[in-house]
């Protein structure tokens, strides 16, 4: 029997800690720092990586570690050097993420699609580009800007003024020291997720996230506001596509570059005339994308990132999952992405049944209550034989919770209906 410490405070790390304790060769699953969801926390920060090391050596944990500043910061690389079990990509690894410049000249000296781009630092000249081409624009922040460093403009104003927001303004600090300006394609976006050991890459379910604030896609991006698997927009023939083309020639690339990638590999891919190009990638599971896709695991997950750590998944059949699709209904406090209200008490929350299960994210729990301590708060997610029963069995569900500032998007999975 093996102790899990997992890192992280979010949903997917609630999700990943749920379904690990499933496991039976696992004994007590710790979460550091956790939520008021996860149990057995303890009250470590993610950026203290060698307490964290200290306790995972204490409690003889194999470590799994959900967010990506950890994994940028070398979590993994110093827990290797202590001979302490840990699951996730080293700092170079995490490159793949931390730094979209990295990312994009990656891609590119590997041949996996992308959207063509223009790397700056200076305003003036990332102005007089933006000038000269006929295309439309994204500008990106280097580095991590939790998930806002990504402007997507429409007409030339608006690329003056993400240049100037984050070259001249700084809004993201560092993470702006230079930008990427490249085309934007205008098509459908879908989530890719594999877990690799080095050497081979095992799809994940496929997914989609529904990244802005209100329903149809309108309003700023948020973290992810809810999503559901397995994704219609995916299908038989663009899974085998993504495979090959992104996922399985990005593990080949990194390993032939010296950078063995082991972990979750994340592909935001857009998909527009039956091609799909890389956005961006992760080097993590999605949030709120791993609360659907842990609910369908019909296998281990210990044995799976366990073997993923050792270069070993060759060694285990491919993951099975549940035929039913599985929706992830985020819940969150009004106003956020910008400010909103904490400390709400939370009420419902006792109503889980078989079909649905209502993972954490920011909340705590304080003198036997649950209260809201974040943006996104929960990410009530259910099971149904169709992606139309998932979609009714996770509101139902969310209909039975509340507190005074409860917001959600009333559309979540409709866009795969829509191509069903
Ligand atoms: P990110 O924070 O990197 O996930 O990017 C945020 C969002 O920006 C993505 O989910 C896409 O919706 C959008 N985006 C990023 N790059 C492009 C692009 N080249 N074309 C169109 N949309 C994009
Ligand atoms: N759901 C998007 C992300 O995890 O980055």
């Amino acid at each position: 029997m093996v102790n899990i410490l997992v890192v992280g405070s979010g949903g997917r790390e609630h999700a990943l800690s749920w379904k690990l304790s499933q496991s039976s060769k696992v004994d007590k699953v710790f979460t550091a720092p956790g939520n008021g969801g996860t149990k057995n926390n303890v009250p470590i920060p993610v950026e203290n990586i060698k307490e964290l090391a200290d306790f995972a050596s204490k409690n003889q944990c194999f470590t799994v570690v959900g967010p990506e500043a950890p994994l940028a910061n070398g979590i993994v690389d110093y827990f290797e050097s202590k001979n302490l079990g840990i699951f996730g990509p080293s700092k170079n690894g995490a490159q793949l993420e931390s730094s979209k410049i990295w990312a994009k000249q990656f891609m590119k000296r590997n041949n996996i699609p992308t959207a063509k781009f223009e790397i700056f630092d200076n305003p003036k000249e990332a102005s007089s580009y933006v000038e000269s081409v006929d295309h439309p624009i994204v500008v990106k922040a280097d580095g991590l800007a939790a998930g806002k460093g990504v402007i997507v403009c429409n007409g030339k104003d608006e690329a003056f003024s993400a240049i100037d927001t984050i070259l001249v303004k700084k809004t993201f600090g560092d993470a702006g020291n230079k930008i990427i300006i490249e085309e934007r394609i205008d098509g459908i976006e879908a989530s890719y997720i594999a877990l690799s050991d080095g050497n081979v890459a095992v799809p994940m379910a496929s997914s989609q996230d529904h990244k802005r604030i209100y329903d149809d896609d309108k309003g700023p991006n948020t973290g992810g506001m809810g999503a559901y698997s397995p994704t219609p927009i995916i299908d038989e023939s663009m899974a085998k596509k993504i495979q090959t083309d992104i996922i399985d020639k990005t593990i080949h690339a990194m390993k032939k570059e010296g950078n063995i990638f082991r972990g979750f590999l994340y592909a935001g891919i857009m998909i527009k005339n039956k091609e799909p190009f890389v956005l961006e990638y992760n080097v993590r599971m999605g949030d709120p994308e791993c609360q659907p896709i842990t609910m369908r695991m019909d296998f281990d997950l210990y044995d799976y990132l366990h073997a993923a750590s050792a270069g070993d998944l060759n060694s285990l059949p491919t993951p099975s999952w549940k035929k039913q699709s599985a929706v992830c209904i985020v819940l969150a406090s009004q106003g956020y992405p910008e400010s909103y209200p904490k400390g709400e008490e939370i009420s419902g929350l006792d109503a889980d049944d078989n079909n649905s299960y209502v993972f954490h994210a920011g909340t705590n729990f304080v003198n036997g209550k649950i209260l809201t301590n974040g943006g996104r708060v929960l990410g009530v997610t259910a099971l149904g034989d169709s992606l139309k029963n998932a979609i009714g069995n996770a509101y139902s569900a969310t209909e039975k919770i509340s507190w005074p500032h409860k917001y959600c998007r009333k559309d979540i999975g409709k866009k795969g209906l829509a191509y069903l």
